[in-house]
């Protein structure tokens, strides 16, 4: 089944052709980075503009990477799925317009995702192996899902597909945007999980000890504390210099990883889940990688990872949550949905 999908929940415009769930045809992203970088973080009014403006570019572009045009839409296609929130109200609708306008048009099935899902599933899609060819990844039920992504930190024991129970949740700030705000603290760009993560490859990790937000006999998080720890810090000792910026990358980026491992891995433990699987753009950090593979090594666990291009925002992910979505309960009746604050449920057939 290829299933064309669209993404514009936040600040890309994306859309992709994904055959099976696994197999990734066609992807086009369009980000809008440069427009929101002057602001720190994303300005949603200029959001919604950049997506109207670019949907139409990324749509065929995506038809033409696949080797076809509009005209073989309806020969070539099955489905179209598109990103109905979380996210922001104007750039949703964006793209479930565009969604239900292909579908009407080329008289195609349509279904809704939830932004989680595509992330949550993000790494069953087939990844690049060392010879160029293609990898299919096998992850078996229950895993432990962890989101960790600019809007949100969120980990969930998956025991099928829409299956769901949500163990714990970020209590203030997620993951991504407490990257995104010390970024910003240390007069660096935005989106700041790249930068820091660069900077802190150059750094010295004990530096500085950052508190670790455990927060005992929960498995929810909360990062807002170090962000705080970090803002007190820089008001006492002023950046002298680009050594001690990496330092402080350094030092923070050690807390937030040890954090999220330990939470993990504490659950996987708890619950006696032998599979993790990471998703969202904090999940390219390579000390997050890094640490969760040698983690898992010493704790006899198996942990997946989406390939990088798959890890932030993308319409990749969206196709293939769409197909697992369709296989179990079908397509979806609702008309041009967008609902901004949509939250993780399971999947039920009414
Ligand atoms: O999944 P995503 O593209 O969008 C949301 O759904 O939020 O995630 C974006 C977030 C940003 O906060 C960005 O700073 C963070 O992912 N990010 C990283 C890295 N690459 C992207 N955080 C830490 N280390 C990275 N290498
Ligand atoms: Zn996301």
């Amino acid at each position: 089944m290829n299933i064309f999908a669209i993404e514009t929940s936040c600040d890309e415009t994306s859309a992709a052709i994904v055959k099976d769930g696994i197999d990734v045809q066609s992807l086009t992203i369009s980000s809008q980075i440069k427009i929101h970088s002057e602001f720190f973080g994303v300005v949603p009014e200029l959001a919604s503009r950049a997506h109207t403006e670019n949907i139409n570019w990324v749509l065929g572009e995506t038809i033409k990477k696949a080797g076809f045009t509009f005209k073989d839409f309806e020969k070539k296609i099955d489905a179209v799925a598109w990103t109905a929130g979380p996210g922001l109200a104007g750039a949703l609708l964006v793209g479930a317009v565009a969604a239900k306008s292909l579908a009407s048009v080329f008289k195609k099935p349509s279904v809704s995702v939830n932004h989680l899902e595509g992330h949550l599933y993000s790494a069953f899609i087939n990844q690049d192996d060392q010879d160029g060819g293609k990898k299919n990844i096998k992850i078996k039920f229950p895993f432990l899902g962890m989101i960790i992504s600019g809007g949100h930190t969120e980990m969930i024991a998956v025991e099928d597909f829409g299956k769901y129970k949500i163990l714990g949740q970020t209590r203030d700030d997620a993951a991504g945007e407490a990257f995104d705000k010390a970024a910003k603290m240390l007069g660096l760009f935005y989106p700041g999980g790249p930068i820091i993560d660069k900077k802190a490859q150059k750094g010295r990790a004990d530096y500085i000890f950052f508190t670790r937000p455990y927060l005992k006999d929960s498995y929810d998080f909360s990062f807002s504390g170090i962000k705080t720890a970090l803002l007190n810090y820089l008001k006492k000792n002023p950046l002298k210099n680009e050594k001690e910026l990496n330092n402080i990358c350094a030092s923070f980026r050690q807390a937030i990883a040890e954090t999220l491992c330990f939470k993990a891995f504490k659950a996987a433990k708890d619950y006696k889940i032998k599979n993790i699987a990471l998703g969202g753009g904090v999940c390219a950090n390579s000390l997050i990688r890094k640490m969760f593979l040698e983690t898992a090594a010493k704790n006899n666990i198996k942990v997946f990872m989406p390939n990088l291009l798959y890890s932030a925002d993308n319409a990749a992910m969206i196709g293939s949550a769409a197909y697992y979505k369709i296989k179990k309960i079908g397509f979806c009746k609702d008309s041009i949905t967008m609902s901004p604050n949509l939250k993780l449920e399971s999947w039920s057939n009414k």
